[in-house]
């Protein structure tokens, strides 16, 4: 906020994603609201409670319209109002083409190079630019000014930086792609690579989480458009215009004054054994995620298999506890995936079950930041172990909430967040046996050790918060604008 008025004064900002932060839904007890599973929720929205502002999104719940004003308008959160809620409305038949077709069963593998052939099909591709077409017009609908700052999220909008730029082409536009990208030659099997390419410089300032994915996309462009690339300068030339292409790793809000105080690890941990119906002894592993073959949760359970069978003596006193948040669960693979693991969840409670005793318990539903919070500090271990993932908020949110500076973060070599995370367990999610002996550690770790890493996280995570996340981008943004201004005075 304060950036925005020293450095950007009179700057109005506009927020765009796909995923609304707040979804009013019809429950039982009448209309209900829900902060939906996001990471990109968790972060942009206390950027935008704090900055106000528009935040444009698509309204997918099913009393969204009714709680909307007459221009789709809701002032958000409700108990606080702080900025305006844009709701934009696909028709079912845009919805499957651009979110569930090209978004999610083509950009979606084809940038985690997830081991899932991508599929791009003609149609949804289509949807994908009516759809970017469609939010793009509600930016410029929404826009006050000749310049605001227009901060595009993700792999749902790659050509709206281009199109929002026809229209007004003094805005700053910042997009954040919040998944990796793949080298070229991955890259390259998209068909409409160039397209995609193009759309994406239409940005001012373009954002990955981490280097190697901005080294990606510059080596993409250099591929496959006639453009300058200047890899020292961080900037790419093409079409007249330059976008830069900067790293900065996301993160989340520090939750000092949100936790409150009767939380603590000792009384999350008595409430979850209740909840759970859980043995006072037991240590407790835990898993938090949207149920996506991108977080390598079957690697997980093969990894609890080898631990058992290499430290038989742990059968009965290790429960991994795995919340895996129903996602996207109308595409096959997504049903597949959620066979396979209650099937492998089955086969190991078998193997390694007693009576009283599961060893796994897979909970296929989605839980509150509250309920997510008191898991995390009952937890002894967290394991992240995502075969490839542009940050991963969960291994954040974890260590923010030990406050008591204990429990081990295991934590796949191929999330960003192992870049920033160096006194994390860090494991190859492949490598079932590596793993499991991995867990071996954390929980044998001593609570010395533990407290000498969480300490050494705890401090990442509390410094490189998402406000120096969005604060870094505003500075770049501010530094851009005043050269813009320099160049105009001659
Ligand atoms: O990782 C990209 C991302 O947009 C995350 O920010 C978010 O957690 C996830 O995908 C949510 O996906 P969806 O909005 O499709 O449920």
């Amino acid at each position: 906020k304060q950036i925005l008025a020293a450095e950007l004064p009179d700057t109005e900002l506009i927020v765009v994603s796909n995923r609304e932060p707040y979804v009013h839904e019809h429950g039982p007890g009448g209309v209900e609201l829900k902060v939906p599973a996001s990471g990109l929720v968790s972060a942009l929205e206390p950027i935008t409670r704090t900055c106000a502002g528009t935040w444009i999104a698509h309204g997918g719940g099913s009393a969204d319209r009714e709680t909307a004003d007459a221009n789709d308008h809701v002032m958000v959160p409700p108990d606080a109002p702080a900025y305006t809620l844009r709701r934009v409305w696909l028709s079912e038949e845009e919805y499957k083409g651009y979110y569930l077709g090209f978004a999610n069963e083509g950009l979606w593998p084809l940038c985690h190079i997830a081991f899932e052939r991508p599929i791009f099909r003609a149609a949804d591709w289509e949807c994908y630019q009516a759809v970017n077409r469609k939010f793009a017009d509600a930016v410029v609908q929404e826009a006050k000014t000749k310049r605001p700052i227009v901060l595009v999220q993700d792999y749902h909008f790659a050509l709206l930086p281009r199109l929002v730029r026809e229209q007004l082409p003094e805005a700053i536009i910042i997009t954040f792609w919040h998944i990796p990208w793949p080298n070229s030659e991955v890259f390259s099997v998209c068909p409409w690579r160039e397209q995609i390419l193009d759309g994406m410089l239409g940005s001012s300032i373009l954002g990955f989480h981490i280097q190697l994915h901005c080294n990606n996309f510059i080596e993409s462009v250099d591929r496959f458009l006639e453009s300058r690339v200047d890899r020292e300068g961080a900037a790419i030339s093409y079409g007249g215009r330059t976008t830069l292409v900067h790293s900065y790793p996301i993160s989340i809000e520090w939750p000092e004054q949100t936790t409150p105080r009767r939380r603590t690890s000792a009384w999350a941990r008595r409430r979850v054994l209740e909840r759970f119906n859980l043995r006072p002894d037991v240590k407790l592993a835990v898993g938090v995620e949207r149920l996506d073959y991108t977080k390598g949760i079957l690697d997980r359970f093969h990894a609890m298999d080898e631990f058992f069978q290499q430290h038989s003596d742990w059968i009965g006193r290790l429960v991994f506890l795995q919340i895996a948040a129903p996602s996207r669960s109308s595409l096959p693979a997504y049903q597949a995936l959620y066979q396979e693991c209650q099937t492998l969840v089955e086969e190991i409670n078998a193997r390694y079950g007693s009576e009283g005793y599961q060893p796994i318990v897979l909970i296929p539903e989605h839980h509150d930041q509250h309920e997510l919070s008191d898991l995390y500090r009952a937890a002894d271990l967290c394991v992240v172990s995502s075969l490839h993932d542009g940050m991963n908020l969960v291994a954040k949110e974890f260590v923010a909430a030990r406050d008591d500076e204990a429990g081990v973060l295991v934590l796949s070599a191929f999330a960003g967040a192992s870049r920033e995370l160096l006194e994390a367990i860090i494991v190859n999610p492949f490598d079932a046996s590596g793993m499991g002996e991995a867990f071996y550690q954390a929980l044998t770790m001593p609570i010395e050790e533990q407290r000498m890493r969480m300490r050494r996280l705890r401090e990442v995570v509390r410094s490189n918060n998402v406000y120096r996340w969005a604060g870094s981008m505003l500075m770049d943004a501010a530094r851009l604008r005043q050269r813009e201004q320099f160049r105009e005075l001659g």
